[in-house]
């Protein structure tokens, strides 16, 4: 009898998830993980309510430590791209709506000026990266990761032949809409086609996402390979060749090793996917091979104020988008196993990395401004603008 309706409630289960997933959400399967976890939930429920014994209640974060602890080995049971794809798909519900037209997902550029307006320092960032990439009529740009396509349709304006790539669907869509050249394809997914096809490649807040569980322990050899790729890609007669990249690193990941900072590291990895390089010269040193590094900037403060910015602007906007919020979080819930991850992540993780002892991004929230004093030097993490140059 028992096991008729522990039947029947899972087989209930299982279609909650279904018509959770394709009815409010089509662009994402089922997540096998989420399926394993919702069973062995609804199974120590039921033993528990039969027999009263705590042990069963044990048992969901039993095999949940198990799959994460073979998940951190890169034996993942849902692909390990999937982070990424949840990640943006949960941002898209809201963040265009708050953000307005500069929906970028990466930082402005405020040069250091904390009273500079938001809208105007996006658009610098991306005049910025326009002009670094040599971008110009029949100019061929591919722009890895584009992201909302803000950044893309500057491109587009100035007459360069521009592609954008991106791996959320959500993203591409929205491209599309916007009457962007993109495609939806995993940059490592991208065919012979492209080689040797490309004046400048723009990575902006990409890199971050590309090493996955399984390559970060060799994350300089995952650089060097990606590096290779880049250089496949420019073509070698062009007289632009160059690679511009925004990207967070590490400052000195040997010195996090204290558990809030592996916590806070752990939170990021979980929610966002991918991995950032070990050391600021990491990509400098992974690139040497091919490519002589031309420029380089920290622009750590610049993302410190973009995240008191966007902080801010969902405050205000949020609660417009409130329904929205309520139908991803049903979806998320029952079918993203790293939901509470980018909760967390998003509250916390996402400033801790970006600020230092005399700097904290929550605090000037609170504060409701920003310090004049600004200059974030110890962070977790730092923040860079690199352009290389192909050799
Ligand atoms: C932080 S967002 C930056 C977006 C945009 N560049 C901007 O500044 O707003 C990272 C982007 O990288 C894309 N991305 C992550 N991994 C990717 C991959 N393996 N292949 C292609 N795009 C990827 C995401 O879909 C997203 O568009």
């Amino acid at each position: 009898m028992n096991h008729t309706k522990l039947l029947f409630l899972w087989i209930c289960m299982l279609i909650v998830m279904i018509l959770f997933q394709y009815v409010l959400d089509k662009n994402r399967k089922i997540s096998k993980h989420c399926l394993i976890r919702n069973t062995i939930i609804l199974f120590s429920i039921q033993k528990y309510t039969n027999t009263k014994q705590i042990f069963y209640l044990i048992i969901p974060f039993i095999i949940e430590f198990i799959i994460e602890y073979y998940h951190s080995k890169g034996i993942s049971i849902d692909p390990l791209e999937n982070k990424v794809k949840n990640m943006y798909s949960y941002f898209s519900i809201f963040w265009s709506p708050c953000m307005g037209k500069n929906d970028d997902l990466t930082e402005g550029k405020f040069d250091n000026n904390i009273s500079k307006d938001f809208d105007d320092a996006q658009r610098d960032k991306k005049l910025e990266l326009v002009a670094l990439s040599g971008a110009s009529k029949n100019v061929k740009i591919l722009e890895v990761g584009c992201g909302n396509g803000s950044l893309l349709s500057y491109i587009k304006d100035t007459g360069a032949d521009v592609y954008g790539i991106t791996i959320s669907k959500e993203q591409y869509e929205l491209c599309k809409q916007k009457g962007l050249p993109v495609g939806l394809i995993n940059f490592f997914d991208l065919d012979e086609s492209h080689n040797a096809k490309y004046d400048s490649i723009i990575c902006s807040g990409v890199i971050e996402h590309l090493p996955n569980v399984s390559n970060r322990q060799d994350i300089e050899v995952f650089y060097k390979n990606l590096f290779f790729r880049f250089q496949r890609l420019l073509n070698p007669h062009s007289t632009i060749k160059k690679i511009i990249i925004t990207c967070i690193h590490f400052r000195d990941y040997t010195k996090l090793t204290d558990p809030w900072s592996r916590f806070n590291i752990y939170m990021l990895e979980r929610a966002n996917g991918g991995w950032y390089p070990t050391d600021k010269d990491c990509l400098v040193r992974s690139a040497n091979q091919y490519f002589n590094l031309e420029y380089r900037r920290d622009i750590t403060n610049d993302y410190y104020i973009s995240t008191y910015h966007w902080a801010k602007k969902f405050i205000e906007k949020g609660p417009k988008t409130l329904l929205y919020q309520l139908v991803n979080s049903i979806i998320n819930f029952v079918n993203n196993p790293y939901y509470i991850h980018i909760i967390i992540e998003k509250l916390y993780s996402w400033q801790w990395q970006f600020s230092d002892k005399n700097h904290s991004i929550l605090w000037d929230l609170l504060k409701g401004k920003l310090q004049s004093n600004l200059h974030v030097t110890n962070s977790p993490v730092i923040h860079q603008l690199l352009v290389f140059k192909m050799k």
